[in-house]
Protein backbone atom coordinates (compact mmCIF):
# COMPACT_ATOMS: atom_id res chain seq x y z
CA UNK A 1 0.00 0.00 0.00
CA UNK A 2 1.33 3.47 -0.91
CA UNK A 3 1.64 5.58 2.45
CA UNK A 4 1.72 9.03 1.03
CA UNK A 5 -1.28 11.95 3.13
CA UNK A 6 -1.32 15.61 2.46
CA UNK A 7 -2.36 17.27 6.32
CA UNK A 8 -3.70 20.93 5.82
CA UNK A 9 -2.57 23.08 8.52
CA UNK A 10 -0.05 21.03 9.94
CA UNK A 11 2.35 24.12 11.16
CA UNK A 12 1.19 23.95 14.57
CA UNK A 13 -1.67 22.24 16.86
CA UNK A 14 -3.32 19.33 16.04
CA UNK A 15 -2.38 19.08 12.52
CA UNK A 16 1.39 19.37 13.54
CA UNK A 17 0.91 16.29 15.56
CA UNK A 18 -1.07 14.09 12.72
CA UNK A 19 1.85 14.76 10.45
CA UNK A 20 4.35 13.73 13.34
CA UNK A 21 1.99 10.49 14.30
CA UNK A 22 1.75 9.54 10.69
CA UNK A 23 5.35 10.26 9.27
CA UNK A 24 6.66 8.51 12.75
CA UNK A 25 3.83 5.21 11.53
CA UNK A 26 5.90 4.86 8.28
CA UNK A 27 4.12 7.42 6.41
CA UNK A 28 5.42 10.10 3.63
CA UNK A 29 4.29 13.16 4.80
CA UNK A 30 2.87 16.74 2.70
CA UNK A 31 2.78 19.12 5.48
CA UNK A 32 0.20 22.01 4.20
CA UNK A 33 0.82 25.24 6.12
CA UNK A 34 0.20 28.92 4.60
CA UNK A 35 3.17 30.44 6.11
CA UNK A 36 6.20 29.22 4.30
CA UNK A 37 8.40 30.29 6.94
CA UNK A 38 5.98 28.33 9.47
CA UNK A 39 5.55 25.48 7.08
CA UNK A 40 9.35 25.04 6.70
CA UNK A 41 10.26 25.14 10.04
CA UNK A 42 7.90 22.53 10.93
CA UNK A 43 8.84 19.88 8.49
CA UNK A 44 12.15 20.81 9.25
CA UNK A 45 11.51 20.18 12.77
CA UNK A 46 9.89 16.93 12.07
CA UNK A 47 12.92 16.13 9.57
CA UNK A 48 15.88 16.23 12.46
CA UNK A 49 13.93 13.34 13.83
CA UNK A 50 14.50 11.96 10.86
CA UNK A 51 10.56 11.86 9.43
CA UNK A 52 9.81 11.72 5.95
CA UNK A 53 8.11 15.03 5.38
CA UNK A 54 7.85 17.73 3.20
CA UNK A 55 6.49 20.88 3.29
CA UNK A 56 3.41 22.09 0.84
CA UNK A 57 1.89 25.95 0.99
CA UNK A 58 -1.49 26.02 0.78
CA UNK A 59 -3.80 29.11 1.72
CA UNK A 60 -7.10 28.00 2.30
CA UNK A 61 -9.06 30.95 1.66
CA UNK A 62 -7.14 31.39 -1.79
CA UNK A 63 -8.50 29.75 -4.67
CA UNK A 64 -5.18 29.64 -6.83
CA UNK A 65 -3.33 28.28 -3.78
CA UNK A 66 -5.12 25.54 -3.71
CA UNK A 67 -4.96 25.02 -7.15
CA UNK A 68 -1.58 25.12 -7.35
CA UNK A 69 -0.88 22.72 -4.56
CA UNK A 70 -3.64 20.50 -5.62
CA UNK A 71 -2.04 20.28 -9.14
CA UNK A 72 2.06 19.86 -7.67
CA UNK A 73 0.13 16.52 -5.65
CA UNK A 74 -1.62 15.29 -8.60
CA UNK A 75 2.00 15.82 -10.88
CA UNK A 76 4.18 14.74 -7.94
CA UNK A 77 2.54 12.93 -5.57
CA UNK A 78 -0.16 10.68 -7.59
CA UNK A 79 -0.19 7.72 -5.09
CA UNK A 80 -1.52 10.24 -2.50
CA UNK A 81 -3.94 8.03 -0.47
CA UNK A 82 -4.31 9.81 2.41
CA UNK A 83 -5.89 13.33 2.80
CA UNK A 84 -6.60 14.93 6.14
CA UNK A 85 -8.12 18.36 6.01
CA UNK A 86 -7.33 19.16 9.53
CA UNK A 87 -6.81 23.67 8.62
CA UNK A 88 -9.62 25.34 10.63
CA UNK A 89 -10.27 28.69 12.27
CA UNK A 90 -12.65 29.81 14.99
CA UNK A 91 -14.34 32.85 12.92
CA UNK A 92 -14.48 34.96 16.32
CA UNK A 93 -16.14 32.03 18.42
CA UNK A 94 -19.08 33.91 18.54
CA UNK A 95 -21.37 33.19 21.50
CA UNK A 96 -24.95 33.40 20.47
CA UNK A 97 -26.69 33.64 16.88
CA UNK A 98 -27.33 37.65 18.31
CA UNK A 99 -24.12 38.55 18.84
CA UNK A 100 -22.82 36.62 15.70
CA UNK A 101 -21.13 38.92 13.08
CA UNK A 102 -21.79 38.04 9.25
CA UNK A 103 -17.55 38.97 8.61
CA UNK A 104 -16.79 36.35 11.03
CA UNK A 105 -19.29 34.45 9.81
CA UNK A 106 -17.69 34.21 6.51
CA UNK A 107 -14.03 34.14 7.29
CA UNK A 108 -14.91 30.76 9.30
CA UNK A 109 -17.17 29.53 6.14
CA UNK A 110 -14.16 30.43 4.21
CA UNK A 111 -11.41 28.18 5.77
CA UNK A 112 -13.69 25.67 7.04
CA UNK A 113 -16.23 25.00 4.31
CA UNK A 114 -15.20 26.63 1.12
CA UNK A 115 -11.78 26.44 1.38
CA UNK A 116 -12.15 22.39 2.01
CA UNK A 117 -14.78 22.39 -0.62
CA UNK A 118 -12.43 23.24 -3.13
CA UNK A 119 -9.79 21.35 -2.42
CA UNK A 120 -11.81 17.98 -1.42
CA UNK A 121 -13.46 18.85 -5.15
CA UNK A 122 -9.92 18.63 -6.68
CA UNK A 123 -8.25 15.85 -4.90
CA UNK A 124 -11.38 13.55 -5.06
CA UNK A 125 -10.83 12.14 -8.45
CA UNK A 126 -7.01 10.92 -7.21
CA UNK A 127 -8.51 9.67 -3.96
CA UNK A 128 -10.72 7.44 -4.99
CA UNK A 129 -8.79 6.31 -7.76
CA UNK A 130 -6.22 5.20 -5.13
CA UNK A 131 -8.87 3.38 -3.00
CA UNK A 132 -7.33 6.33 -0.67
CA UNK A 133 -8.93 8.08 2.71
CA UNK A 134 -10.29 11.35 3.14
CA UNK A 135 -10.62 12.66 6.96
CA UNK A 136 -12.79 16.17 7.39
CA UNK A 137 -11.52 17.22 10.79
CA UNK A 138 -14.92 18.52 12.55
CA UNK A 139 -15.95 19.06 16.15
CA UNK A 140 -18.62 17.97 18.09
CA UNK A 141 -19.94 21.38 18.31
CA UNK A 142 -20.75 20.92 14.66
CA UNK A 143 -23.10 18.17 15.69
CA UNK A 144 -27.21 19.14 15.41
CA UNK A 145 -27.98 16.07 17.45
CA UNK A 146 -25.52 17.50 20.47
CA UNK A 147 -26.84 20.95 20.12
CA UNK A 148 -30.06 20.26 21.04
CA UNK A 149 -28.71 18.27 23.94
CA UNK A 150 -28.57 19.90 27.39
CA UNK A 151 -25.04 19.50 27.03
CA UNK A 152 -24.55 21.91 24.51
CA UNK A 153 -23.11 25.29 25.98
CA UNK A 154 -21.18 27.17 23.88
CA UNK A 155 -23.46 28.21 20.86
CA UNK A 156 -20.41 29.52 18.56
CA UNK A 157 -22.87 30.32 15.70
CA UNK A 158 -19.68 31.34 13.32
CA UNK A 159 -17.48 28.50 14.14
CA UNK A 160 -20.09 25.46 14.78
CA UNK A 161 -22.30 26.24 11.85
CA UNK A 162 -19.29 26.37 9.51
CA UNK A 163 -18.79 22.72 10.19
CA UNK A 164 -21.58 21.34 10.74
CA UNK A 165 -21.37 22.35 6.74
CA UNK A 166 -18.56 20.77 6.57
CA UNK A 167 -20.06 17.88 7.92
CA UNK A 168 -22.91 18.01 5.38
CA UNK A 169 -20.18 17.73 2.79
CA UNK A 170 -18.66 14.92 4.08
CA UNK A 171 -22.14 13.16 3.93
CA UNK A 172 -22.22 13.98 0.11
CA UNK A 173 -18.97 12.93 -0.49
CA UNK A 174 -19.20 9.89 0.97
CA UNK A 175 -22.42 9.29 -0.69
CA UNK A 176 -20.11 9.41 -4.22
CA UNK A 177 -18.10 6.93 -2.87
CA UNK A 178 -20.51 4.48 -1.81
CA UNK A 179 -19.43 1.31 -4.34
CA UNK A 180 -15.97 2.37 -4.33
CA UNK A 181 -12.84 1.00 -1.82
CA UNK A 182 -12.15 4.99 -1.05
CA UNK A 183 -13.77 6.63 1.55
CA UNK A 184 -14.44 9.86 3.52
CA UNK A 185 -15.65 10.13 7.22
CA UNK A 186 -15.31 12.87 9.95
CA UNK A 187 -13.92 13.07 13.09
CA UNK A 188 -13.88 15.12 16.09
CA UNK A 189 -10.69 15.37 18.45
CA UNK A 190 -13.08 16.68 21.38
CA UNK A 191 -12.02 19.35 23.14
CA UNK A 192 -8.12 20.03 22.83
CA UNK A 193 -5.64 22.42 24.10
CA UNK A 194 -4.31 24.49 21.33
CA UNK A 195 -3.92 28.21 20.10
CA UNK A 196 -7.85 27.69 18.43
CA UNK A 197 -9.01 28.37 21.76
CA UNK A 198 -6.55 30.29 23.33
CA UNK A 199 -5.02 26.94 24.89
CA UNK A 200 -8.03 26.64 27.30
CA UNK A 201 -6.92 24.45 30.26
CA UNK A 202 -8.99 21.03 30.73
CA UNK A 203 -8.53 20.56 27.01
CA UNK A 204 -6.91 17.37 26.17
CA UNK A 205 -3.03 17.14 24.67
CA UNK A 206 -2.65 17.85 20.99
CA UNK A 207 -0.96 14.27 21.28
CA UNK A 208 -4.00 12.75 22.27
CA UNK A 209 -6.57 14.66 19.82
CA UNK A 210 -4.21 13.60 17.40
CA UNK A 211 -4.11 10.10 17.82
CA UNK A 212 -7.89 9.88 17.23
CA UNK A 213 -7.78 10.98 14.24
CA UNK A 214 -4.69 9.26 13.16
CA UNK A 215 -6.29 5.63 14.82
CA UNK A 216 -9.17 6.40 12.87
CA UNK A 217 -7.24 7.04 9.31
CA UNK A 218 -5.08 4.32 9.41
CA UNK A 219 -6.95 1.88 11.38
CA UNK A 220 -7.91 -0.33 7.82
CA UNK A 221 -11.13 -0.11 8.58
CA UNK A 222 -14.29 0.90 6.55
CA UNK A 223 -15.46 4.68 7.95
CA UNK A 224 -17.17 5.86 5.17
CA UNK A 225 -19.89 8.35 6.10
CA UNK A 226 -19.18 8.24 9.39
CA UNK A 227 -18.79 10.86 11.88
CA UNK A 228 -16.62 9.65 14.83
CA UNK A 229 -15.41 10.87 18.03
CA UNK A 230 -12.63 8.90 20.88
CA UNK A 231 -15.82 6.55 21.71
CA UNK A 232 -17.12 5.55 18.45
CA UNK A 233 -19.71 6.90 15.66
CA UNK A 234 -21.52 10.11 16.70
CA UNK A 235 -24.43 11.69 16.10
CA UNK A 236 -24.31 14.35 13.24
N1 LIG B 1 -8.76 22.46 19.60
C1 LIG B 1 -9.95 21.92 19.74
O1 LIG B 1 -10.51 21.84 20.87
C2 LIG B 1 -10.65 21.35 18.54
C3 LIG B 1 -11.82 20.62 18.77
C4 LIG B 1 -12.51 20.09 17.69
C5 LIG B 1 -12.01 20.30 16.40
N2 LIG B 1 -10.87 21.02 16.21
C6 LIG B 1 -10.40 21.20 14.84
O2 LIG B 1 -9.07 20.73 14.75
C7 LIG B 1 -8.42 21.38 13.64
C8 LIG B 1 -7.06 21.88 14.09
O3 LIG B 1 -7.24 22.92 15.01
P1 LIG B 1 -6.27 23.20 16.26
O4 LIG B 1 -7.09 23.06 17.46
O5 LIG B 1 -5.02 22.41 16.11
O6 LIG B 1 -6.00 24.75 16.05
P2 LIG B 1 -4.68 25.61 15.74
O7 LIG B 1 -3.57 25.21 16.63
O8 LIG B 1 -5.15 27.01 15.74
O9 LIG B 1 -4.31 25.15 14.25
C9 LIG B 1 -5.10 25.52 13.16
C10 LIG B 1 -4.30 25.26 11.90
O10 LIG B 1 -5.11 25.66 10.77
C11 LIG B 1 -4.33 26.55 9.98
N3 LIG B 1 -5.11 27.50 9.21
C12 LIG B 1 -6.01 28.41 9.64
N4 LIG B 1 -6.43 29.17 8.63
C13 LIG B 1 -5.77 28.73 7.52
C14 LIG B 1 -5.74 29.11 6.16
N5 LIG B 1 -6.45 30.14 5.70
N6 LIG B 1 -4.96 28.41 5.31
C15 LIG B 1 -4.21 27.40 5.73
N7 LIG B 1 -4.16 27.00 7.01
C16 LIG B 1 -4.94 27.66 7.89
C17 LIG B 1 -3.45 27.28 10.98
O11 LIG B 1 -2.38 27.93 10.31
P3 LIG B 1 -1.73 29.32 10.88
O12 LIG B 1 -0.74 28.91 11.93
O13 LIG B 1 -1.12 29.92 9.68
O14 LIG B 1 -2.86 30.13 11.46
C18 LIG B 1 -3.02 26.11 11.85
O15 LIG B 1 -2.00 25.38 11.20
C19 LIG B 1 -9.37 22.48 13.18
O16 LIG B 1 -10.07 22.06 12.02
C20 LIG B 1 -10.33 22.63 14.35
O17 LIG B 1 -11.58 23.12 13.96
C21 LIG B 1 -10.18 21.54 17.25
Amino acid sequence: MNKIAFVTGANKGIGFEIARQLAKAGWKVLLGARSIERGEAAASELRDQELDVEFLQIDMTNPESILKTASSIQADYPALTLLINNAGMPGAFSRSFSDTKEADLRNAFEVNFFGTFRLNQLLFPLIRNNEGTIVNVSTDMASLSFMQSSDYALNAFDYNSSKTSNNAMTVAMALELKNSKAQVFAVTPGFTKTDLNGNAEGGKSKEDGAAIIVGYATDGKRHNGEFLDATGVYPW
